[in-house]
């Protein structure tokens, strides 16, 4: 069913009547499409429930957009970004029509649908944000991670749960807890591939976050594990280019102190509730969605 989606995100796109648009439109990496996927498997596939999906799609879409600017990022899924193609005006103002079409898409299906995904837009924003200006300093306290990744990634995935839950009146605040997890868990799994996969299967290069300032938690549950000096050496690599032997020391840290089990087991955690949540609801296909979070390559 996800063609569908895909086919109603080409409507809206060339409702646009736009011609650079559609053409740019197009260069885009469609992606896993993962929130679509939640608000079907909760919605079932009802024209209401393949516009929502198509409407989040667009949201998310343009906040990559301007989030590859905001990171200076070059590739997005291995391929260019738009902004290495076309530079930064061009993909700011690609996510700026997506993000105002879902926007006025929005107001046909209805309040609350329309106020639980604009909250949601807000608090991606809010998280962006705290996500720029964490990284201005090495960052220990795990609480700020927290919010700021619930806020950056999560809210997102969340909103999408709780609107396909509205549309077919199920209880959207469990619905809305398991994509709450299911995004927080989501985003440390990326902060740990960032550490652990090799550059090429990632598409960028190894321990990235860390030289882009980002303190996402192995980096603090290292910091926590670390005595006082070799706190001082890690604080010293944070946001710059590291040589071979600094990348290599900071990797036999996280091995010594067995930081990514830790930091691993974290998310499992978090997915582990998603997953009851949904099984407890006859919900497998979710729970399997879930499931499948966690099984992906270290
Ligand atoms: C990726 O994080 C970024 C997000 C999930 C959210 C970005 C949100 C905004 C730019 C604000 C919202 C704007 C609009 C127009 C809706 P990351 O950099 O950690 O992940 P990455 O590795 O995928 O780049
Ligand atoms: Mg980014």
């Amino acid at each position: 069913m996800l063609e569908a989606v895909e086919r109603q995100i080409g409507h809206f796109v060339a409702d646009l009547d736009d011609k650079t648009t559609t053409l740019l439109y197009a260069k885009l990496p469609a992606g896993k499409r993962l929130r679509a996927k939640l608000i079907l498997k909760i919605a079932g596939n009802s024209l209401q429930a393949i516009k929502v999906a198509a409407i989040v799609e667009l949201i998310h879409a343009a906040s990559l957009l301007h989030d590859d600017v905001i990171d200076d990022a070059f590739t997005r899924r291995n391929k260019p970004s738009l902004n290495a193609i076309y530079g930064n005006k061009t993909a700011i103002m690609l996510g700026d029509i997506l993000y105002s079409k879902g926007f006025f898409e929005l107001n046909n299906i209805s309040a609350k649908v329309a106020k639980i995904v604009s909250n949601a837009v807000t608090q991606l924003s809010l998280g962006e944000l705290a996500d720029v200006e964490l990284s201005k300093n090495f960052n220990p306290n795990k609480e700020l991670y927290l919010k700021m990744i619930y806020q950056k990634t999560a809210s997102l995935m969340e909103a999408a749960a709780g609107a396909g839950a509205n549309l077919v009146g199920k209880d959207e605040d469990a619905y809305m807890r398991y994509g709450r997890n299911l995004g927080i868990a989501f985003q440390m799994i990326d902060d740990i591939l960032d550490i652990t996969q090799d550059s090429a299967t990632l598409g960028k290069p190894a321990l990235h976050d860390f030289k882009e300032g980002k303190t996402t938690l192995p980096y603090i549950y290292l910091y926590e594990a670390l005595d006082s000096e070799d706190k001082a050496k890690l604080i010293s690599l944070h946001g710059k280019t590291l040589k071979q032997d600094e990348e290599a020391w900071i990797k036999s840290k996280f091995q010594e102190y067995n930081i990514i089990q830790q930091s691993y087991q974290e998310a499992k955690e978090l997915v582990q509730e998603a997953i009851e949540l949904m099984s407890a609801k006859g919900e497998e296909s979710l729970s399997a969605i879930a499931m499948a979070m966690i099984e992906r390559d270290f």
